[in-house]
């Protein structure tokens, strides 16, 4: 039997702890009040439920703390076998936490490195894996002096990321001037547990123009394997905007084998040794070209879509691998499509209060499985980063052309019974320029 670490769950994540306990091993979970408002509570509970034991700590950042807390219920180092987070604003605690205790982690330097997208480039520019044009920057007139560098448009976002707080794409040095004005009022409105991640440093990067792919890298001390490429759906509006996935990518089999290499070789340049990673690659008319590195398995509602693709739970092969498993030796082979579309509004709205109070009920048929909080009557905020969605939607189908087809009709009918305008999905199959059709090739 081992002795795994969580620190925090996501919702999907509690899969993970399920798949632990399902064979024989002992299940610590580290919680904090803070990050409550990213797992919905059923889920919370389900996890604590399932773990052995769980402790709350106030600061799950603060590893000398977490140290004292397990070494209080007799957990020291040698006591544990793997220390790991599903949740990305606890990797860099949960890999400090294995070093600490000696136990199986992602390597914390990794992990830190993939984080911060400054330090991210520079490793693939010393490395010579193709990357884009960036600089760091923390004030306005840096800021205007790299984008004149790498040429507009640009992208402007936080070393770190927190789900698209912050994020523009500018297209003149005006564009860089309303961002920082903006910025002070944007922190202000944040959630505490997300601000906290960030500092004062942004990266100005040059704009990938192209269709955006994901893929889950595994690697077990040994090897990179990527698991599964996805495609992934922008806003039409705001290509920032993260809208849904459809598994598999519908790339011909060559390109999705050179997106696969390119992300694997991008963890290994990392050193992200042990672990799950989620990719973001843009396929640009140069070719592939990293957007982020996630240092933990995807989030969202991907994880379930590619269970349903391929009948693979990549939350069981998570804990495989931080137990010492090997990585499966190839991608894993899809048996179907899925494809998920979150629901969001476009502008600040309110559904109808004549509404039924099960109208979603009625799409049901149409789809493998969704879900919406969007009440009669409720307000609903238009669409500024991965937390404004009131609902998912997911069709699961014999290839990606008709599983995303159809979850698109489903929206459009959803934007008709709800009457008022939902974010739109950009539409990119197929043309690696037609994603971002107002800023030309460049
Ligand atoms: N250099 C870039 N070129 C084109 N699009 C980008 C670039 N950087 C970010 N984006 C867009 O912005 C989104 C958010 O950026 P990302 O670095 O993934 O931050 P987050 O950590 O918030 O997810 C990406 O999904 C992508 O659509
Ligand atoms: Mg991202």
């Amino acid at each position: 039997m081992a002795h795994l670490i969580f620190v925090e769950i996501t919702a999907l994540g509690v899969q993970s702890i399920a798949h632990a306990k399902q064979l024989g091993h002992e299940v610590t979970l580290l919680r904090s009040p803070l990050y409550d408002f990213i797992t919905p509570p059923t889920e919370r509970a389900r996890a604590e439920e399932l773990a052995d034991r769980t402790l709350h700590a106030d600061d799950l950042q603060d590893v000398g703390l977490l140290l004292g807390l397990l070494s209080e219920h007799g957990i020291g180092a040698g006591d544990v076998d793997a220390a790991l987070s599903t949740l990305s604003l606890c990797v860099l605690s949960a890999a400090r936490l294995a070093e600490r205790l000696g136990a199986r982690g992602t390597p914390y330097k990794a992990a830190a490195a993939a984080r911060d997208k400054g330090r991210c480039r520079e490793i693939l520019r010393d490395t010579g894996v193709p990357s884009l044009g960036f600089a760091v920057v923390t004030t306005l007139p840096q800021a205007l002096i790299a984008a004149a560098g790498i040429g507009y448009p640009v992208v402007i976002k936080p070393v770190s990321g927190v789900g698209k707080a912050v994020t523009s794409i500018v297209e003149d040095p005006e564009g860089l001037r309303v961002h920082f004005a903006r910025t002070g009022e944007e922190l202000g409105a944040m959630h505490p547990g997300l601000a906290a991640e960030l500092d004062e440093r942004f990266i100005v990067e040059e704009l990938a123009v192209g269709e955006l792919y994901s893929v889950e890298v595994a690697a077990d001390g040994e090897r990179f394997i990527p698991l599964v490429a996805v495609g992934r759906k922008m806003g039409r509006d705001n290509p920032v905007l993260e809208l849904g996935c459809t598994v598999p990518s519908g790339l011909p089999a060559g390109e999705e084998a050179e997106l696969g290499e390119y992300a694997a070789r991008v963890c290994q340049v990392l050193g992200l040794a042990l672990g799950i990673f989620h990719v973001e690659v843009m396929r640009t008319a140069n070719g592939f070209r990293l957007v982020e590195v996630n240092p933990r398995v995807s989030g969202g509602s991907l994880p379930d879509s590619v269970r349903m693709a391929t009948d693979h739970n990549v939350f069981e092969i998570l804990v495989d691998v931080f137990l010492g498993a090997p990585a499966p030796a190839q991608p894993l082979p899809w048996r179907r499509a899925a494809s998920h579309t979150f629901l969001a509004a476009a502008r600040n709205s309110v559904v109808p209060r004549d509404l039924p109070a099960d109208w979603f009920e009625e799409f049901r048929p149409r789809l493998h499985s969704g879900w919406s909080h969007a009440e009669p009557g409720a307000e609903i905020r238009a669409m500024k980063g991965n937390f404004d969605t009131f609902g998912m939607i997911r069709v699961v189908d014999c290839d990606a052309d008709r599983a995303a087809g159809e979850v698109a009709a489903v929206r459009r009918d959803i934007e008709k019974r709800l009457g008022f305008a939902l974010t739109a999905v950009a539409e990119s199959r197929g043309d690696p320029v037609a994603a971002a059709p107002r800023r030309g090739e460049r």
